[in-house]
């Protein structure tokens, strides 16, 4: 039995629309769901970043905060707080994730050219990045992780085998391998322990750092807690995966519980030292970068929060429940569930869009035409040809919604099952070279 671990002190409200209103706002946002206003969001599972309800500790840190622009205490609370998280001993603070990406990427650029940075699968914003600094980026997915019917426990892992085969040819161009756990483009699946274990080891062979996207390891680790039978804590399991690792970065703007955020945290102290400079630099000084005293007492509390199992239970139990859910009412879901969001199989739901006229898209402006309900694609629209699958992904904020808001969202997404005949696609009218999906524009057919 599991239910929310927390009760309700300060409420927001939920904004409601007509049909007719939603049809008008639709055309006037291009029919890019980034360009609708929140406020005309009934449910927003847009993303489950920086959407985080915090805690009355949270809060009540944020008061205690110290704004000093250098050696806050803020600063050091902070500081404890993610080498406690991680066991490593050299930590920058970024604004949020892609702060980190672009200062890594940078980084790498400048050792090698022409460099290829391999995954198990990249982030949008982390293949943008590594890109926009020349290099090539490779998924090296498993075959298991292709079908998402059959159940495995760990869909979200490196291909190891194509790793080593990748590496053996040239390990030259390679300035470090990336993992990113829970793998928020591979239908947000945890990766095992062994599997890190084993990449790592690989690394080694090869003398490449191993760096981990630690963006939400928090729901991973409890996926290896749960599947691996392990007795220990999720947070020691968190610090065995990072034992593992030469480097990591968190946006913790997802299992940092806060509403924006992040850090890099290394072993190497000259590394720390040369990031330190481009920190500087981009984000600014080591002491805050780009960061408010509030937000780091935020961060800080929240990856205390985080590790709670009870926490833990209720996140992974919630995304199981909308599936499930959504399931029963005839939509086609990858399976299992991941961590942080369900990921709906758009070229199931609306087989008769092909592929050149974004079926998830469409599927994501159907849902918000049905009922309000805001997600993303996740497919060739985000990833063009990389994509494997066009998913629709609903990506629940944590602490934010209850068991009745996600039935709504069962309910509605039966809905657009039942009316999708009368969708034939969209056509793209306007779109950026970077990460396009964000400010696209387009066109219903
Ligand atoms: N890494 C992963 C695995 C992510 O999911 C994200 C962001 C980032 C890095 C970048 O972090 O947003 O703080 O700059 N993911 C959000 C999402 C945007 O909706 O999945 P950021």
């Amino acid at each position: 039995m599991w239910f929310e671990p927390f009760k309700i002190k300060s409420v927001e409200p939920v904004f409601f629309t007509t049909k007719k209103e939603r049809k008008k706002i639709l055309q006037k946002a291009g029919y890019n769901l980034f360009k609708i206003p929140s406020h005309k969001i009934t449910i927003d599972l847009l993303t489950d970043s920086g959407t985080n309800a915090m805690s009355e500790h949270q809060w009540a840190k944020i008061l205690e905060a110290d704004e000093s622009y250098a050696g806050a205490e803020s600063f050091e609370r902070f500081l404890e707080s993610v080498k406690e998280f991680t066991g490593m001993p050299y930590v920058l603070p970024v604004h949020q994730g892609r702060g980190a990406e672009r200062i890594i990427a940078e980084y790498f650029s400048k050792k090698l050219k022409n460099f290829i940075v391999p995954s198990n699968t990249h982030f949008d914003t982390t293949k943008a990045n590594l890109q926009y600094k020349g290099a090539k980026t490779l998924d090296l997915v498993i075959p298991e992780a292709l079908d998402p019917d059959t159940y495995y426990p760990f869909k979200g892992n490196m291909n190891t085998e194509n790793l080593k085969r990748l590496l053996k040819k040239n390990y030259k161009k390679i300035p470090a391998v990336f993992m990113v756990l829970t793998n928020n483009s591979m239908a947000g699946q945890p990766v095992s322990l062994e599997n890190v274990k084993k990449t790592k080891e690989i690394c080694d062979e090869f003398n490449i750092p191993l760096w981990l996207d630690i963006s939400r390891i928090a729901e991973n680790a409890y996926f290896i807690k749960k599947r691996e039978g392990k007795k220990k804590s999720v947070k020691k399991i968190i610090r065995e995966i990072l034992s593992y690792a030469d480097a990591c970065y968190m946006s913790a703007k997802k299992d940092g519980i806060a509403n924006i955020g992040g850090f890099i945290a290394l072993r190497d102290k000259k590394l720390y030292e040369e990031l330190s400079m481009l920190l500087i630099l981009w984000e600014g000084f080591p002491t805050y970068g780009g960061l408010s005293g509030r937000d780091l007492e935020a961060v800080a509390q929240g990856l205390k929060e985080v590790v709670d199992e009870k926490y833990l239970e209720y996140r992974i139990n919630q995304v199981k429940f909308l599936g499930e859910e959504i399931e029963k009412r005839g939509v086609p879901v990858y399976k299992p569930f991941g961590g942080h969001a369900v990921y709906v199989l758009a070229e199931r739901a609306f087989p008769h869009i092909k592929r050149e006229y974004f079926p998830g898209h469409v599927f994501v402006i159907a849902l918000y035409l049905e009922g309000g309900i805001r997600t993303v694609e996740i497919g060739s629209l985000m990833h063009g040809e990389d994509a494997h699958f066009e998913f629709v992904r609903y990506a629940i904020p944590r602490r934010v919604y209850t068991e009745s808001h996600l039935r709504y969202v069962a309910e509605v997404s039966g809905e657009v099952i039942k009316n999708k005949k009368m969708w034939k696609g969209v056509k793209i009218v306007k779109e950026s070279p970077y990460l396009r999906h964000f400010t696209a524009e387009f066109r219903l057919l």
